[in-house]
């Protein structure tokens, strides 16, 4: 276990968890703090969804724990497991790297290169290994970043809106391969996401951040295949969104509807 620094107390998690937080506060100027006391557990190999407004703090949380928030203040307690891997909106990767290098970068040992072809191949990017950057599609540049993380074997998979910028179809891939390396891999997850219908689908439990704490943390508990069409996934839906102050318009006729899952006035 690994305890940021930054005025915080070390305290060490209970077997069994993950990431373990105690009344974190983050505060970015004196007007007001961002997070105001959070408190929050994940389990190992957990994978928990993190919706919440826009503003609401949830870069913030993300950052605190991947030891990324030095300029704001705060306090608390935040333990991460030691090996912690972070996959953000945009890829990240070095454009004057090739894919595999980019996935390799920073990595040690003799059988590098190798776990580097592996981690590519179990996202479908077999073959790219000496592809630029800039060669990749939207999905398959997001496809590399989640190799880059998963070579590194994390304990902690942290998720910044990773599949935000990507169109509906490459998205849907996309839940399908995380959910798949997730269950390979067995990290803890943290995904921040403004997709309502991307959380129920991926996590084990969806937290709802609002005024500085987790206001809601429930356990998606549906049956078999999750789909959007059943019932109980419209309910939870629903939920959801009331928590976020936006009504849900799945069941309004279509020139009613939002553009996405979720009405993008009131959350991001
Ligand atoms: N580097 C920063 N400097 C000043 N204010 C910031 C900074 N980063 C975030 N904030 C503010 O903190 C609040 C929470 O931001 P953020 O965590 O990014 O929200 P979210 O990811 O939920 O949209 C917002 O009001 C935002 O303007
Ligand atoms: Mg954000």
């Amino acid at each position: 276990m690994a305890t940021h620094p930054g005025g915080l107390t070390p305290s060490s998690a209970p077997d069994g968890t993950a990431v373990r937080v105690r009344d974190l506060t983050r505060s970015f100027s004196e007007a007001g703090g961002v997070l105001d006391g959070l408190d929050l557990d994940i389990a190992q190999g957990e994978f928990v969804a993190l919706i919440g407004r826009s503003g609401s703090g949830k870069s913030t949380l993300l950052r605190a724990l991947a030891g990324l928030d030095r300029d704001v203040s705060g306090a608390g307690t935040v333990d991460v497991p030691d090996s912690v891997s972070v996959v953000f909106q945009d890829s990240r990767l070095l454009p004057w790297k090739r894919v595999l290098d980019n996935v390799t970068f920073g990595l040690r040992g003799k059988g590098a290169t190798e776990r580097g072809r592996t981690a590519l191949a179990e996202v479908g990017l077999e073959g790219r290994e000496r592809a630029w950057p800039h060669e990749l599609s939207g999905g398959e540049q997001q496809r590399a970043a989640l190799a880059r993380s998963l070579v590194r074997e994390p304990r902690l998979l942290l998720a910044d809106e990773p599949f935000g910028a990507l169109d509906a179809l490459t998205r849907i891939r996309m839940h399908v391969l995380l959910r798949r390396l997730c269950e390979a891999h067995r990290p803890a997850v943290l995904l921040v996401t403004h997709d309502v219908d991307e959380a129920i689908v991926l996590a084990d439990r969806v937290i709802v951040l609002d005024d500085g704490v987790v206001a809601s943390d429930i356990r998606v508990e549906l049956a078999g295949r999750r789909s959007q069409a059943d019932p109980e996934f419209a309910a939870l839906r629903a939920r959801l969104l009331a928590q976020l102050g936006v009504e849900d318009d799945h069941e309004a006729p279509v020139s009613r509807r939002a553009p996405s899952h979720l009405d993008r006035r009131a959350a991001s």
